[in-house]
């Protein structure tokens, strides 16, 4: 037992050289990607001024960017314009799915990387209360597209902020990732009426909002261990237009229109509630 703890000790001790090892060759490995490159690509993706504009991201695939993820938020609010409205994923299911019942918006971090991770905490940034699926956003829409997030009968369907996003024809922007962290996936599962979406069995949450008032909540969550067929999707997407792929600085990245997205994968699901999962699955009995 005791060589094996220390066997894993030396193997997180190597993990851990390795990785700075890489992030101090990144500035000479690769030639920056700056924030003008960043706005001048963006733009040429399709990236509107004035959108409503939602972004799953991979720091890393950007290259060396100077300034990290405070370079890239400046860029996309650059990219936006004042008119447009940033809105970041700052999801903590990780967390609520080892067992945490307390969502804090204050303190509870998140799950699905660096950049959402710094967006939460920008200054002006209005984060919904939402315990596994909560967004962060900035601008003209921030506070209409937040609110009663918590209080959505799922966590990402009718009345939540992904829901309102593809109501205003928002876009999804997957910068350096790819479709496998498409949350409005789950949107239109719910929209469409997937039977497997939840799990039915909702929680008892304590959600405590910014100024420290604590409020219990019962809320369900999606329903965990169904692979789905999410990247596979994205020719089905390119072909009917809602899908387009492009560079930005070294990542490929994908941007998505978000009204045609909802009203042909809504349709998609309601005629079959398969439709995004692993073909030839058998969803289990709950
Ligand atoms: C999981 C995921 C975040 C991992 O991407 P990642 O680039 O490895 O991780 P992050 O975005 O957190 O950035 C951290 C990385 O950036 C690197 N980095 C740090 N400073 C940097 C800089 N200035 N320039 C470029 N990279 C930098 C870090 O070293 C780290 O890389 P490493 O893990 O290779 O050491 C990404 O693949 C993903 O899925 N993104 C979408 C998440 C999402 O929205 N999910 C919603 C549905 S669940």
């Amino acid at each position: 037992m005791e060589s094996r703890s220390a066997g894993l000790t030396l193997r997180g001790l190597l993990r851990v050289a390795k990785r700075s090892a890489k992030a101090a060759l990144r500035p000479l490995s690769s030639r920056p990607t700056t924030r003008a490159k960043l706005v001048r690509d963006l733009r040429h993706l399709g990236v509107r001024p004035g959108a409503l504009l939602l972004v799953h991201s991979s720091l890393s695939a950007l290259g060396f960017v100077p300034g990290g993820p405070r370079t890239v938020i400046r860029a996309l609010l650059e990219a936006l314009g004042p008119e447009g409205t940033l809105v970041i994923p700052t999801h903590s299911w990780e967390e609520m799915a080892a067992g945490c019942r307390t969502f804090d918006v204050r303190r509870t971090g998140v799950c699905v990387g660096t950049i959402p991770d710094y967006f939460r905490s920008y200054p002006g940034v209005i984060r919904s209360l939402h315990p596994t699926h909560s967004v962060a956003a900035l601008g003209p829409l921030a506070q209409w597209l937040t609110a009663d997030h918590e209080s959505s009968a799922t966590p990402c369907g009718a009345g939540s902020p992904y829901a309102k996003l593809l109501d205003r024809d928002g876009q999804i922007l997957f910068l350096g990732a790819t479709l496998r962290s498409n949350t409005a996936y789950y949107t239109v599962e719910a929209l469409g009426g997937a039977p497997h979406l939840m799990s039915g069995t909702p929680d008892r949450f304590t959600v405590i909002a910014e100024g420290g008032t604590r409020r219990e909540l019962l809320i369900d969550r999606h329903r965990a261990g169904i692979p789905r067929r999410f990247e596979e999707l994205e020719g089905w997407m390119t072909e009917r237009g809602i899908l387009r792929a492009g560079q930005v600085g070294p990542a490929r990245s994908l941007l998505i229109a978000g009204t045609p997205f909802r009203d042909a994968l809504t349709e998609a699901v309601r005629n079959d509630p398969t439709f995004l999962l692993v073909r030839s699955q058998e969803v289990p009995a709950r």
